[in-house]
Parts: structure tokens; sequence; C-alpha cells
């Protein structure tokens, strides 16, 4: 049907409210039958969990369009092709759990999984304080065999992690101790080295509340460090993320952002006008599904009402940063971790580099840093070479000179969305999934439950079945 006359002249009100309220200039002709997309759901974000969600509406019947902020899918994906010898590296999402969804979901896309174990072989390991660049005497990575036994046995008591954040009333005390306590409540220091290991991104773990650290590091990961986990052959989990975009040729558009959004309460659809590289376009949705991170950003131009905003922007994030770097004089087969030469559990100083250790790709080390709140991206340039110049008091010739230069560097910042301790107690996390439906919007996305590809997929499939009964 075409759009009427009154409804044309909707949009224009629409149009010009929003001319005079921000003053850049749209010119677009809003009544031109090409700038309107009408779909059952518009999804906002295309990393990780909207193009699952993606696929799960469209096995349902559904008719969506992926609004992405950037020019590719795939969010945290990030797979590295190397010019010289056109190899790939996973830069970003690397293992996945051996979980029957996760195989199918590879498996529609063609995209084989193979068996990985955690961490890349080194023939040397350093560890270092990066603080000083100087090797930290005596350190020796301790066996976690047995703090893990008694962490496991804690984590049991809460299966509810694993699902969600369907915390009872009230929230167990030890989940909100800062980690650092609850590490000492269950002499867990000799685990400290491999939880952090796993767990980039988390900024200063060890005053993170226990419940956030136990959502990433779960039971199942436990199991893969035991078992091990799948990953592609050739280190290119993006495969995955190409085969997704030819699929979904027509119904993406990038490099967009909500401008403006009017939602309603009851049946019918929500307006979003888009700015896009070709122009404005008006999106109408039935149902709206946010995946991206719950920045205030990314809710500019919604007409989020006062429960919405009160709950939405409380999150506060954590900046996590990855890169190659060729030519350092570090030999392909020396990782080199960064550990507090006097700190609790030798937790790494933040900001600062994790580790550094093989790509797969001869001449190219991996590079992961991590800071508490988001940074400069400059900024965290500027201190991983320097950083990196620092070891050469590991004794290690590095021949990193001023001019270093860093390949592939991905600022993965806003990371790990938190809320405080106090807030969690006060029943944060019930009000937040509250909050699914109302209004015809529906959320996903780790800052829902955890930054864990397939544990997440399984959430978001939650969320899809609910939207497709109401
Ligand atoms: C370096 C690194 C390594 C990791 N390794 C693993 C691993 O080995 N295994 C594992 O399971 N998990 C891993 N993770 C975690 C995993 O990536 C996350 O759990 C997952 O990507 C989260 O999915 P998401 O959909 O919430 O976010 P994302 O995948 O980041 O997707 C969000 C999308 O929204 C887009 N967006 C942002 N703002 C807007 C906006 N305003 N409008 C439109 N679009 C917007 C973004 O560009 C992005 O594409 C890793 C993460 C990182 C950073
Ligand atoms: C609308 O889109 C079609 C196909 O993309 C194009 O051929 C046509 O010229 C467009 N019309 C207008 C008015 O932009
Ligand atoms: C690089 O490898 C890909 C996939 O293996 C292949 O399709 C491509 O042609 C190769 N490119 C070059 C320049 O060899
Ligand atoms: C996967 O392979 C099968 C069989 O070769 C083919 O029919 C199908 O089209 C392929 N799917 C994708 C997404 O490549």
């Amino acid at each position: 049907m075409h759009l009427s006359s009154h409804a044309c002249l909707n949009y224009l009100t629409f149009f010009l409210t929003i001319a005079l309220t921000i003053s850049t200039s749209i010119s677009i002709d809003i009544c031109s039958p090409n700038s309107t997309i009408t779909r059952d759901v518009l999804i906002i974000g295309g990393g990780s969990s909207g193009v699952y969600a993606s696929f799960q509406l469209r096995d349902a019947g559904k008719s969506i369009l992926i609004l992405e902020a950037t020019s590719r899918l795939g969010g945290h994906t990030e797979t590295y092709r190397d010019p010289i010898t056109n190899l790939t590296a996973d830069l970003g999402v690397m293992l996945l759990h051996d979980l029957p969804h996760v195989k199918s979901y590879f498996s529609r896309f063609n995209v084989s999984l193979v068996p990985r174990t955690a961490f890349s072989p080194h023939a040397r390991i350093i560890y270092a304080d990066f603080r000083t660049g100087e090797v930290v005497k005596d350190f020796k990575p301790p066996n976690p065999k047995e703090a893990f036994e008694r962490y496991e046995a804690v984590l049991q008591k809460y299966p509810y992690l694993l699902k969600g954040y369907y915390l009872p009333d009230p929230v167990p005390d030890e989940l909100l101790m800062p980690f650092g306590e609850f590490v000492e409540k269950y002499q867990l220091q000799d685990a400290i080295f491999t939880i952090t290991r796993s767990n980039h991104g988390m900024g200063n773990m060890i005053n993170q509340p226990a419940l956030y650290v136990m959502k990433l590091f779960s039971q199942l990961i436990l199991k893969g460090l035991r078992t091990g986990f799948l990953s592609t052959k050739n280190n290119n989990i993006g495969e995955l993320y190409e085969k997704a975009t030819e699929d979904l040729k027509g119904d993406v558009l990038f490099d967009s952002r909500v401008v403006k959004m009017d939602r309603v309460e009851q049946n019918g659809y929500a307006e979003v006008l888009v700015h896009t590289p070709e122009g404005t376009r008006l999106v109408r949705a039935k149902k709206i599904l946010f995946t991206a991170p719950p920045t205030r950003e990314n809710f500019r131009g919604w007409d989020l009402d006062k429960t919405e905003s009160k709950l939405l922007y409380q999150f506060r994030a954590k900046g996590y940063y990855t890169t190659l770097i060729r030519n350092t004089g570090i030999p392909d087969d020396t990782g080199i971790f960064n550990v507090g030469s006097d700190t609790f559990a030798n937790f790494p100083v933040m900001p600062a580099i994790y580790r550094v250790t093989t790509s797969g790709i001869p001449g190219l080390m991996d590079v992961k840093f991590g800071s508490e709140t988001p940074m400069d991206e400059a900024d965290v340039k500027r201190q991983i070479l320097k950083s990196l110049q620092r070891l050469k008091k590991t004794g290690l010739k590095t021949s990193l000179g001023e001019g270093g230069v860093l390949e592939g560097f991905k600022s993965h910042a806003p990371f790990e969305m938190t809320v405080g301790i106090e807030s969690i107690a006060d029943g944060f996390y019930r009000k937040l999934y509250g909050l699914q439906g109302r209004r015809n919007t529906y959320y996903t996305g780790a800052a829902w439950h955890v930054h864990d590809s397939g544990r997440l997929w399984s959430f978001t499939e939650g969320v899809v079945q609910r939207m497709l009964k109401q």
C-alpha cells in the first residue's frame, strides 16, 4: 500500500520537528517511496547478538532490518588478514563452547569448527611487571586446580548465573562482595592468574562485584579449560559474518544511526528516523530489538521515558583494546605476561597491556590492553608502544623504536557494562528485565547477560521467543 497523504503529512511534521531541534539540515524527501522501510523488527546493532537474532527471526517468518553503526557485521569478532602471508588471525572472539546451538549456527553457513585449547603454547614465557618492564623474579603461575575446585563448588550454588541476571531478592551477599574479598573468603589466590588470562576487559577485576567475575568465568569456562573449546581451522571466525552479510543483503543499513524515534505503546509501528550514507530513511517497525552497548550515546535520539532512562543510563563501561604489532624483535614463540610485582595475587595494574603473545602469523605479535574506563585511542596506542619499549629491561632485544607500527588496532570500548553494588542489591536487573517488551522494545547483548558468545546466543533465543509470542 502506498503511503497515504495523511501519513506523509505526519512524517513531514516529524521531519520538520527534527530540522528545528537539530540544526543540521537533512535533505531528503521523506515522502519518496524509497525513503521508507517497513519491517516486523528493527534490530539495532549487527554484532554477535544482533546477527544471531536476525536469523532466528527470519526463520520464524519475520521481516527484519539491522541498523549497524559501522561498515561491517560481527561486533567484537575481528579477523585480521595479513597482507604479506594472507594468513588470518582472530583478534577478537577466538573460542566457542562445544554446544549444539553453536555448532548448528556455524554449520548453517558451512563454516566448520575444530577443537581448540584455550591458551596457545609458547616455548618461552616471560612474566614481567609492565609498569617497569622488569621480570618479576620467582613468579610462576600457581597451579589453580584446588582453587578451581573450591570456586566451582561456590558457582554450583548459583546455577541461575548461567542463564542471565535472574537474581533472587535479596541478592546473596557474597555475589556483591568485591571480587578480592571473595577470593580471600574462599582462598582462591592461586586461580587469579588463570582467571585474569581468560577474563580480559573487566578493568580492575579485583574491585568488581564478584557477581560479574562469576558470570564470565563460569562452569562452562572451567569445563572448556579441562576439555577444550571450538574454533575455526584457520583462525577465521569472521568467515561466519562474511557469509551472514551475503545472506542478509538488503536487510542491513551500514554506517547508520538513529536520529529520532517515536515508539508506540500498543500495536502499531514505531517510527525511527535513521541517518545512512545514502541519506535519511524512515524505518517503520512493529518491534525494536536493541543489541548495542547501553551507553547514553547509543540512546541519542530515542524517546526514552523516565522508567527507561533511569535504568539504561546507569551502566558504566571498561576499556578493552586489541592490536597486532610487527617486527618487535620478540621471537614468535615467546609470550610475555603482565603480573604485578607487589599487587594482590599479582593482578596487573590497569591501564596496561595484559599480555603479548603469538598471533599465529609469523612476525606479528598479538597485544591485549585493558583499562578501568574507556580511553582516548591515541593514548592507548602511545601507552602500548612505550610499554613494549620498557620490556627491553627483561633482556629481550626488542627492536621497537619510537616509530613502532600497530596493525589492525581496534577499540572494543565501551566494554563490560556494569552497575554499582547498591543498584544490584536494589533489584536493578529485575527492573531492567522488566523493560523487555515494554513499548514494543526488547533488549539483548552482553550487558543483559555476559560476554560469552555461546551463552549470549541462548539468551538471545529466549528474548526472540518472547518477541514472537507477544
Ligand atoms: C577481544 C575480545 C575477545 C573476545 N573473545 C571471546 C571468545 O573467545 N569467545 C567468546 O565467546 N566471546 C568472546 N568475547 C566476547 C564476545 O565478543 C561478546 O560476548 C559478544 O560480542 C557480545 O555481543 P553483543 O551483541 O553484545 O555486542 P557486539 O558483538 O559488540 O555487537 C554490538 C554491535 O552494535 C553496534 N553498535 C554500537 N552502537 C551502535 C549504535 N548506536 N547503532 C547501531 N549499531 C551500534 C556495534 O558496532 C556492534 O556491531 C570477546 C570480546 C573481545 C572484545
Ligand atoms: C528507488 O529505488 C530504486 C531501486 O533501488 C531505484 O531504481 C529508483 O531510482 C529509486 N527511486 C527514487 C525516487 O529514488
Ligand atoms: C587469500 O586467501 C583467501 C582464502 O583462503 C583466498 O580466497 C584469496 O584468494 C587469497 N588471496 C591472495 C592474495 O592470495
Ligand atoms: C552449504 O553447503 C551446502 C551443500 O554443499 C549448500 O547447498 C548450501 O547452499 C551452502 N550454504 C551456504 C550458506 O553456503
